[in-house]
């Protein structure tokens, strides 16, 4: 069995309000996934609209929200531009600027560093809203479809989905929030970066890459395999699957958030005995010298130190075992299929296309191969894969990147483009990684 969510994720949200008695709440978000569709098809039940340093924008979907809309951004780096043009088009909403603060990535514990700033800004503009009734829900936790919540406090609502891929999520400003407002913090499959993992990890593009990685690492039954920095553990759970529960299968990540979620959706798909989770960092694992017959891993050599991570996975890896990578090639172009004019559909689809590129001694381009040459492997297989997401979820995560680098005429021809593309059903994005597998002698 693996989780089904049933999408929309917006239906599942308003459904924990309701359950909750609730007509219309204040929210606070990161990830667009989480919002996007909220606004534009529940504007009722949406009396305002925090994003933390947004992971993907759309304009158009915030301007009906006019002044109940607040973005807190970062100084520099990473989306801050981006994001402050945004905020230009939108002039009845407020910005608050985190000052000598980096554009933090989705992993950002952004309570722990900014908690200081973030919570008194926010009861603030709270404050200034129309006041909402005030509620002290008798339910204190539950699930509606993958979404499920805690109640904390009583007040007018504020419900909290996902703050990315924070380790610790909200947990450092839910007291000052609870003080004054009935805080639902909502959590789960459906949303944020796991509803990202869990949905991209079921695609038939992403399986396509990840399988053809696994295959030109030959498991045999019986050996077993680690995954290196394995998130939810959808990819585990998928080998576990496709291996028949013949080849144990571990996964190490140092993300406590994605660990605890993919444990529990592992014990509700029934498959918790044939996957073992490990906290630990990919750069200094917490394994023995030759422990695993394989180890692999897919889109994480750009988030540590690439030099740090390839020799320790050779390291836990058996004598004769092999070692498989998968990486972002954020240096080859990806393909957008939409009838854009020529100019626009170029600047989209070359490099650079990301804002993050992960860590400073990351790996995102053509370098894995010469770092992987270096590793002493044998037999070695490297190769570029191009990977097509149709899907509703994927496309809108890939668009909420696109989207707020467009000029609003760009940002018309998009939708336009869009539109035309899903009436025809030709609607795709393609996106290149970078893999590499080898023996160890
Ligand atoms: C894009 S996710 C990929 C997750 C999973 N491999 C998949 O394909 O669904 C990147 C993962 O790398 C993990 N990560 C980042 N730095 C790490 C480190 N130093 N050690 C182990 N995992 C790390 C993150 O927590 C996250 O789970």
């Amino acid at each position: 069995m693996t989780t089904e969510i049933d999408a929309p994720v917006e239906e599942q949200i308003v459904g924990v309000l309701r359950r909750l008695g609730i007509e219309r709440a204040h929210f606070a978000s990161r990830n667009l996934g989480d919002w996007r569709g909220l606004v534009v098809n529940h504007p009722e039940a949406v009396a305002s609209l925090t994003l933390v340093c947004p992971l993907g924008f759309d304009a158009a979907a915030l301007e009906p929200l006019g002044d109940r809309l607040l973005v807190f951004n970062a100084d520099r780096g990473g989306a801050t531009d981006t994001i402050n043009r945004n905020m230009a088009g939108l002039p009845s909403a407020s910005t608050v600027t985190l000052s000598g603060y980096e554009y933090p990535n989705n992993y950002a514990d952004i309570a722990v560093q900014q908690g200081e700033a973030v919570a008194p800004a926010m009861l603030d503009f709270l404050g200034s809203r129309s006041s909402l009734p005030s509620v002290s829900p008798s339910v204190e936790e539950g699930e509606v479809g993958g979404v499920y919540f805690t109640v904390h406090g009583s007040g007018p609502p504020l419900a909290l989905t996902a703050l990315g891929a924070a380790p610790v999520q909200w947990d450092p400003i839910l007291a000052a929030l609870s003080e004054r407002y009935c805080v639902i913090s909502m959590f789960g499959p459906a949303l944020g970066m796991v509803a990202s993992l869990e949905g991209r990890g079921r695609t038939f593009g992403y399986l396509s890459a990840v399988g053809s990685l696994i295959a030109s690492a030959a498991i045999q039954p019986g050996e077993s395999v680690l995954e290196v920095g394995c998130g939810t553990g959808v990819l585990c759970r998928w080998l576990a699957r496709e291996t028949g529960g013949n080849n144990p299968v571990s996964g190490v990540d140092v993300n406590t958030y994605f660990l605890r979620e993919g444990a529990e959706i592992a014990r509700r798909e029934g498959v918790a005995d044939a996957v073992s989770f490990h906290e630990g960092s990919a750069e200094e694992m917490p394994f023995d010298d030759a422990t695993f017959d394989v180890a692999f891993s897919s889109t994480v050599v750009q988030r540590v130190n690439a030099d740090l991570m390839l020799p320790e996975m050779v390291r836990v890896t058996k004598p004769g075992g092999r070692v498989a990578v998968l990486g972002h090639a954020h240096d080859m172009n990806r393909w957008v299929n939409l009838p854009l004019g020529q100019e626009l559909k170029m600047r989209i689809e070359s490099p650079p296309w990301v804002d993050d590129r992960g860590h400073p001694q990351g790996c995102d381009d053509a370098t894995l191969y010469r770092k992987f040459a270096q590793l002493g492997l044998t037999d070695l297989r490297m190769y570029p894969f191009i990977s097509t997401f149709s899907d509703p979820g994927r496309l809108q995560f890939l668009e909420g990147g696109i989207l707020p680098t467009l000029n609003p005429e760009e940002a018309a021809e998009w939708r336009t483009a869009v539109e035309q593309a899903r009436a025809d059903g030709t609607f795709f994005i393609s996106t290149p990684f970078h893999c590499a597998v080898g023996r160890k002698g």
